[in-house]
């Protein structure tokens, strides 16, 4: 049975029980309207730990003011069956006044990591990211916290926090889940009509030729293809980028040993959609990772 908690007293409450009897706990930060990938997090998550929490909260300081705050897709009821059945222990959905009972002062500045890629076209997005997630770590207390590769971008920045930070949590990153013909698991997926749907899957295939391509011919004209091809298969690109693994930094030529990552966002009709691949440079060849 999930336990179902709105408040910190209460969170804390369960927290220091668990803690009292020496049990490990992870912790799955969401923002509900669960899809495989995040059941996926949860399954890595009892795997690894004696309990797991998941929290759900659609926070809004992560949206920038033109965003989708307002239509993100919520089902708390769908979301709770769903976590019961893989495994939870403790969900916490706060209303926004538990998180943010007042004007914020104490606001988060990622420098360089959050310059390019989604940072770049979401100015603060980053920023809004950490600060809940500071506070969900506080609040929670986890041993470690599982977060997707499909969102690499927050998933680097949040490790860095922790390390910088000195959380004592350790952050396990979970590879991509994808639907049978690619498309990787989102949320917003469900804004897409049929027909986006069907084009949908070009995105995934898009960036695996792209990879393909950079054992042959340079970046930028890499780039410049993945982008041609997008818009023929119908996207509106917002960036194609290729990136350090580590200071998420575009590069203009790979080097022997190094990891990389192509990253892209693109828009079908209105939604917004992103993924990414992880690669290194081994003999002259991109090697997915
Ligand atoms: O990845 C998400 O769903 C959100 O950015 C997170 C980590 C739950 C913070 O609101």
């Amino acid at each position: 049975m999930v336990i179902l908690v709105n408040y910190i007293k209460d969170v804390r409450k369960f927290i220091t029980e668990w803690r009292s009897k020496a049990l490990s706990i992870g912790f799955v930060p969401t923002m509900g309207f669960l899809h495989s990938g995040h059941l996926q997090l949860m399954k890595e998550s009892a795997k690894t730990c004696d309990k797991v929490v998941v929290s759900i909260f659609v926070n809004p300081t992560q949206f920038g003011p033109n965003e989708d705050y307002d239509k993100y897709p919520r089902d708390l009821k769908r979301d709770l069956k769903l976590c019961g059945e893989v495994g939870v222990d403790l969900v916490f959905a706060p209303p926004v006044e538990e998180m943010y009972p007042e004007k914020t002062f104490i606001k988060f500045h990622v420098e360089t990591l959050a310059d390019e890629l989604c940072g770049k076209h979401r100015p603060g997005h980053f920023a809004g990211v950490l600060q809940v997630v500071a506070k969900l770590f506080n609040i929670v207390q986890p041993d470690y916290a599982f977060f997707g590769k499909k969102d690499a971008q927050q998933l680097i920045i949040i490790k860095r926090m922790v390390e910088e930070l000195n959380f004592p949590i350790q952050i396990v990153p979970v590879d991509t889940v994808r639907e049978e013909d690619g498309l990787a698991m989102s949320s917003r997926n469900t804004y897409l009509s049929e027909e986006e749907r069907k084009i949908a899957p070009k995105f995934y295939e898009a960036l695996k030729d792209a990879v393909a391509l950079l054992s042959k011919i340079g970046i930028e004209e890499v780039k410049k293809k993945t982008i041609a091809s997008l818009e023929n298969a119908g996207f509106k690109p917002q960036y194609v980028e290729i990136v350090d693994l580590k200071t998420l930094q575009p590069v203009g030529k790979l080097e022997e040993g190094k990891e990389y990552m192509i990253a892209g966002a693109v828009f079908l009709g209105t939604t917004r959609l992103i993924d990414n691949l992880w690669f290194k440079f081994k003999k002259g060849r991109a090697v997915l990772i």
